[in-house]
């Protein structure tokens, strides 16, 4: 049979016969993204990518930190993943492997991102390239993206911006045109993305926000988004909000919904690293794409 292809965006037309060619006929995102910039970054290319399905569907979105999947998620050959996560001191956050190991893949294609603040990726891409193919996806695209730091907000400030956005709309269009270029898809054809194993090693610490009480209107919203379940209301009478150490991983999830500004990043020790991150993190970092 022989099936003329549009290349998304583009007015190339190629013939070939359809049995060899890779299509994709749905788009799933997966995302987990505390202060938004991975979203956002998953958003766009998500977008892009929609225009290339048969019949233009939106999206299917799974928000990791709002929605964790109660259950395993086994997606079509034809079904395209595109994977975001935010980079944790060069890693992807360990909380989420688990949550990623839901989705499984049949020789499913896979795009797999990494969102960080400005500083460096490290191993974090490499990493999430090889948990998406411990999970049946072939990882046909990857890319690193740059988003204000969630930690340390005055670097890379205004990231995302409209020229990263038109760089996610370019990696999109070159993972579609790659993959209408390919036949089956099998392990090999997973690409190669900078990192190094051993992964970078994973050390306890780090600044923890704070909680002003007298700003605390005890709405429990910060409660209620924490995904690891270290934010507690210390008792009926002297209600306040009360951080397990241990359990916080740093994630701003509750400086992000908090109404009042109780939850904050402050302190003097907090000021000082935050003056140190700024000045060695001013340099642009611009995306990297690995198609
Ligand atoms: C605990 C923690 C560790 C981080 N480590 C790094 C890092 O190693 N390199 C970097 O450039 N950014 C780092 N960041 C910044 C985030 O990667 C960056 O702000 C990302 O955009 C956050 O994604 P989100 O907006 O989707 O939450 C870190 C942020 C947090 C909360
Ligand atoms: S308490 Fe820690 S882990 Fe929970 S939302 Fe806040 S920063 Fe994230
Ligand atoms: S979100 Fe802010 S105001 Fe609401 S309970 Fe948490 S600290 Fe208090």
């Amino acid at each position: 049979m022989v099936g003329a292809w549009v290349i998304m965006g583009d007015e190339r037309e190629k013939t070939a016969s359809k049995e060899n060619l890779m299509r994709f006929n749905s788009v799933e995102l997966v995302y987990f993204s505390p202060t938004g910039g991975t979203r956002r970054i998953v958003e766009w290319i998500g977008r892009a990518l929609q225009k290339a399905t048969p019949d233009g569907k939106p999206a299917v979105a799974h928000d990791l930190l709002s929605r964790p999947p109660a259950q395993d998620l086994v997606l079509s050959p034809d079904s395209l993943l595109v994977a975001g996560m935010p980079v944790y001191a060069g890693r992807i956050p360990p909380h989420c492997l688990p949550l990623l190991r839901r989705f499984k893949g049949r020789h499913s294609p896979a795009l797999a991102v990494a969102v960080y603040g400005n500083r460096d990726y490290d191993d974090a891409l490499l990493e999430l390239r090889n948990a998406l193919g411990g999970s049946g996806f072939v990882v046909t695209g990857a890319a690193a993206f740059v988003s204000r730091h969630s930690v340390f907000p005055r670097v890379a400030a205004d990231r995302p911006d409209a020229d990263d956005e038109r760089v996610a709309e370019e990696f999109a269009r070159r993972c579609a045109a790659r993959l209408a270029d390919m036949g089956a898809l099998s392990r090999d054809l997973n690409v190669t993305v900078k990192g190094n194993t051993p992964y970078k090693e994973l050390k306890p610490g780090g600044p923890r926000p704070d909680v002003d009480h007298t700003e605390c209107i005890q709405c429990g919203a910060c409660v209620d988004i924490c995904p690891v379940n270290a934010l507690s209301v210390s008792g009926p009478t002297d209600a306040a909000v009360v951080r397990d150490m241990n359990l916080c991983m740093g994630c701003a999830a509750c400086i992000q919904v908090c109404p009042t500004g109780a939850q904050a990043w402050r302190g003097p020790q907090y000021e000082a690293m935050s003056a140190v991150f700024a000045e060695k993190c001013a340099a642009r970092r611009e995306p990297e794409l690995f198609v």
